[in-house]
C-alpha cells in the first residue's frame, strides 16, 4: 500500500500541521489521484478562522481541506472505464464538508468519484489548470442552473441577444463566469478596479465598469437602455453593497429580475435572490454538460485557466503560507501550492 501525507486541521481555528493520513483504496467507481497542484480558496481560511457550516454541515475534527487539485491518476475502482493511471485531471473536492477527510485536496493521495474530475491537456501545467475547478462549478451553477443561461448555447456561436451583469469580474469565480456567459452568447457587463478592465476584456467582457466609483450604477444603467438582461451573478455578494446595488440597477431595466450570489444574499425588493448552490449542480444534468465543454473548451484554447497562479512554496508545508496569502487578498489572482 503507498504512503499517504496531509496537511490536517486538528482542531477548529488551528494551524495546519503536516503528518502522515491513511492511504484510502478506491471503490469501485472511484480512483485515487496524485495530487500535483492545489489552489487555494477562501472558504479555507474562514474555516480556519471561524469554523462556520458549509453547506449546513458542521466540519468533524481532525480533518483535511481543501477544494481543488490537479494531478495524475494513480489507481482505479474495478468498475472505473472512464479514466486510466497515469490521465492528468483536476477536481473540485469537498471531502471536509462532506466529513470524508480522504476526498480533500491538501494531501498528496486523494480519493474522487469517477464522475468528478475534468481530464487537463497535455500542454496545460497542472499548476495552472488548478485555478478553475472551484471556480468552474460555482460558475456553472449560478449561470446555467439558478439564472437560466441557455447551456445549449456554449460553443455554438450563436448570439443570445442578452446581457449578464457580473459584478467582481477579476475574482476567481468572475474570470470563469465571463469566459462561459460569452461563449454561451451572452454579453457580459461586468465591475472590477480599473487596473483590471483590461483583463477582464481579454476574457470577453463586452463593457466592464470601475465599481470604485460613486456613479457606477448610473454608468450601467445608462449601457443596458434598450437591452435584455439575464440576471446578474453576484461574485462578491457584500450584503451592503454589491447585492443592494444590483438591486437596483435590476429593478430599473428590462428582463429577469434575479441575483445568484456567491455568499447568502440579503432579501430585496422586487428582486429573487440566490446563493449559489453547487450541490444542486451536482444532481444536474447540467453537471456532465458542462463538464464536457470544459474539456473540449480547455483543449481548444477557449476557456484559459485564469486567473493567473501565485505560486506559494513547494509542499504541503506551504498551504498554512498560501492561506495567510490568500487572506491579506488578491487582485485578479489565485494561490497556489505545488506539490510536484
Ligand atoms: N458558495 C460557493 O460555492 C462559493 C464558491 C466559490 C467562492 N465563494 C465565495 O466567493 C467569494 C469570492 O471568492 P473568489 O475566490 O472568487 O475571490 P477572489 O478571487 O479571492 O476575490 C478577489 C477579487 O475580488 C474582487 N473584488 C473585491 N471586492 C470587490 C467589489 N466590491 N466589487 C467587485 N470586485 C471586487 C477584486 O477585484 P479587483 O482587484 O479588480 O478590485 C479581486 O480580483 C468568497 O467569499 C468565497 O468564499 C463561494
Amino acid at each position: 500500500m503507498p504512503s499517504n501525507t496531509a496537511a490536517w486541521i486538528k482542531a477548529p481555528k488551528e494551524r495546519f500541521q503536516v503528518e502522515e493520513a491513511p492511504y484510502t483504496s478506491p471503490g469501485a467507481k472511484e480512483i485515487i489521484v496524485k495530487t500535483a497542484a492545489v489552489a487555494i480558496n477562501p472558504l479555507e481560511y474562514k474555516i480556519q478562522d471561524y469554523n462556520p457550516p458549509v453547506g449546513g454541515n458542521e466540519i468533524k475534527y481532525p480533518t483535511i481541506l481543501g477544494s481543488d487539485l490537479a494531478g495524475t491518476v494513480v489507481e482505479l475502482g474495478s468498475a472505473v472505464s472512464k479514466w486510466k493511471v497515469g490521465d492528468r485531471v483536476m477536481a473540485h473536492t469537498f471531502g471536509a464538508v462532506i466529513g470524508k477527510p480522504a476526498q480533500a485536496a491538501f494531501q498528496e493521495h486523494v480519493v474522487l468519484a469517477d464522475w468528478l474530475p475534468t481530464p487537463v491537456p497535455d500542454d496545460i501545467a497542472l499548476d495552472k489548470a488548478v485555478v478553475l475547478p472551484l471556480a468552474c462549478d460555482t460558475a456553472t451553477a449560478g449561470l446555467f442552473l439558478q439564472l437560466g443561461l441557455d447551456v445549449s448555447g456554449l460553443g455554438n456561436g450563436r448570439s443570445a441577444g442578452e446581457v449578464l451583469l457580473l459584478w467582481g469580474g477579476s475574482s476567481s469565480v468572475g474570470c470563469v463566469a465571463i469566459q462561459m456567459a460569452r461563449a454561451a452568447g451572452y454579453e457580459v457587463f461586468a465591475t472590477a478596479s480599473p487596473r483590471n478592465h483590461e483583463f477582464c476584456r481579454s476574457l470577453g467582457a463586452t463593457q466592464v465598469y470601475d465599481y470604485g466609483k460613486s456613479d457606477v450604477e448610473a454608468e450601467i444603467l445608462t449601457a443596458l437602455k434598450g437591452k435584455k438582461v439575464v440576471g446578474a451573478l453576484d461574485c462578491i455578494a457584500d450584503n451592503e453593497k454589491t447585492v443592494p446595488a444590483l438591486g437596483r440597477i435590476l429593478t430599473e431595466v428590462e428582463g429577469k429580475k434575479k441575483i445568484v450570489a456567491v455568499l447568502q444574499p440579503g432579501e430585496i425588493d422586487g428582486v429573487e435572490v440566490q446563493r449559489v448552490s453547487i450541490p444542486d449542480l451536482f444532481r444536474s444534468e447540467h453537471y456532465d454538460q458542462v463538464h464536457a465543454w470544459l474539456a473540449s473548451a480547455l483543449k481548444d484554447g477557449v476557456l484559459r485557466c485564469k486567473p493567473d497562479p501565485i505560486i506559494i512554496g513547494k509542499g504541503l508545508e506551504s498551504i498554512q503560507e498560501g492561506i495567510d496569502t490568500l487572506r491579506k487578498g488578491v487582485s485578479a489572482a489565485k494561490v497556489v501550492v505545488k506539490l510536484e
